[in-house]
This record gives C-alpha cells, sequence and structure tokens, in this order.
C-alpha cells in the first residue's frame, strides 16, 4: 500500500458529499478510523474550500481491532501486514502533514466527546468493527448531525455480519429521524441523511 492510500476509495465520499452540497451545511467533516490518512488529505483538501475543518477520531493502535472475518483474519492482521514494520501514526502525520485544517484525536472512540455547540454536516465511521463501537460511533456523529447531513458507514453487507446487524439495528432505533439511505454495494458503503 503506498503511503497516501486509503482502503475505501474516499473518492466516492469527496463525490457525494459535492452532488449534494453538504458543505453548504452549517458544520465540520468528521471521520472515525483513518488509518494511514489517506482518505483524511482528501476531505480535508474538500473541506478547506469550504472553511470547514475535519476531526479524525483514531486510537492509532494497529493491533486494537481484533475483529475476524469468516476465515478468521483479524482486522489487526490486515493493518499490520499493510503497516510492514511502520508505526501507523508516524505513517498518518506525515500524510497529513500539509492539513492545517485536520484536528486529529488519538484517543479510544469510546472516551471521546463533543461539545454540545459543535456540530457535523458529513461523518465516515469506518473504525473498530466491534459492535459496541459501531453503535458508539455512530450516535457520536448521529447526536451532532446536522438536518441535511449525511453519515456514511463502511463494511455494510461485507465480510463482517455483526458490523451489518448493528447498522440495521440501528436504522430501525433511527428511523423517525432519518430521510434516506443510499447504498453503495460494491464498496460496502451505506449513508444515511438526518432529517
Ligand atoms: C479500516 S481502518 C480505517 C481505514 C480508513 N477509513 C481508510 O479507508 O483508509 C480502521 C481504523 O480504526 C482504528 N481503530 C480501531 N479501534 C479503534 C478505537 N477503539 N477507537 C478509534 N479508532 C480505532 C484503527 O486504528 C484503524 O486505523
Amino acid at each position: 500500500m503506498s503511503a497516501t492510500v486509503d482502503f475505501v476509495g474516499y473518492e466516492t465520499l469527496v463525490d457525494y458529499i459535492d452532488k449534494h452540497r453538504l458543505c453548504r451545511l452549517e458544520g465540520d467533516i468528521i471521520e472515525i478510523g483513518a488509518f494511514v490518512g489517506g482518505g483524511t488529505v482528501k476531505l480535508a483538501k474538500l473541506a478547506r474550500k469550504y472553511g470547514k475543518k475535519v476531526f479524525v477520531i483514531d486510537i492509532f493502535d494497529p493491533t486494537a481491532d481484533r475483529t475476524a472475518t469468516p476465515d478468521g483474519t483479524t482486522m489487526s492482521d490486515i493493518y499490520l501486514a499493510f503497516l510492514d514494520g511502520r508505526s501507523q501514526y508516524q505513517a498518518y502525520s506525515e500524510n497529513t502533514r500539509n492539513c492545517d485544517n485536520v484536528v486529529t484525536i488519538k484517543e479510544d472512540s469510546r472516551k471521546v466527546k463533543f461539545p454540545s455547540n459543535q456540530q457535523f454536516v458529513f461523518g465516515f465511521i469506518d473504525g473498530n468493527h466491534q459492535p459496541d463501537y459501531v453503535r458508539n460511533d455512530f450516535l457520536l456523529v448521529w447526536d451532532r448531525l446536522v438536518s441535511g447531513g449525511v453519515v456514511g458507514l463502511h463494511d455494510y453487507k461485507s465480510e463482517l455480519p455483526e458490523v451489518t446487524r448493528t447498522i440495521d439495528k440501528l436504522l430501525d432505533d433511527k428511523k423517525r429521524e432519518i430521510r434516506n439511505t443510499v447504498e453503495i454495494g460494491e464498496k460496502h458503503i451505506i449513508l444515511i441523511t438526518r432529517k
């Protein structure tokens, strides 16, 4: 993996934010799970045009997520293989060094709290894949998402069935607050717009 690449293909997210003019709304962008910041750089470039910040939450510990695919491969195995001995945080810091609108929160996402006046127009969740984290991370963004804002989650209908089940439960729990959902099947992304 070259240093600035992202796993997801954030161009899809940037296009979606642009097409739906989300940056015209009042608030910032948030990313939970940045890995080495390849996607962060793309979000930051877009956000900068509109005077917005990108808040990044990542624990920067490639051993933290032991969630496994059905064949037993853990997320940690995948991250360590990509890093090939490099420090995740160092790679992230180098990749994002020119992004003056990025606020990095190097923390377990369950410990993060935002002030009540912090609002988001777009959030992307691709952090720890355990159900309690998926739920925590979704609510962390959803509770601060403006009307018309969008939260995207990765790994929907992927090799991680617990992630899909958790997202489906959240969709049901929050159905009265959801305007619409869009799936990008080939990328295992679901995008959820707040009423
Ligand atoms: C799949 S990677 C993110 C990939 C990134 N979205 C991309 O496309 O390049 C998941 C990230 O979640 C982070 N992570 C794992 N557990 C976490 C936790 N408890 N809190 C915050 N971040 C966590 C890992 O450090 C890793 O960088």
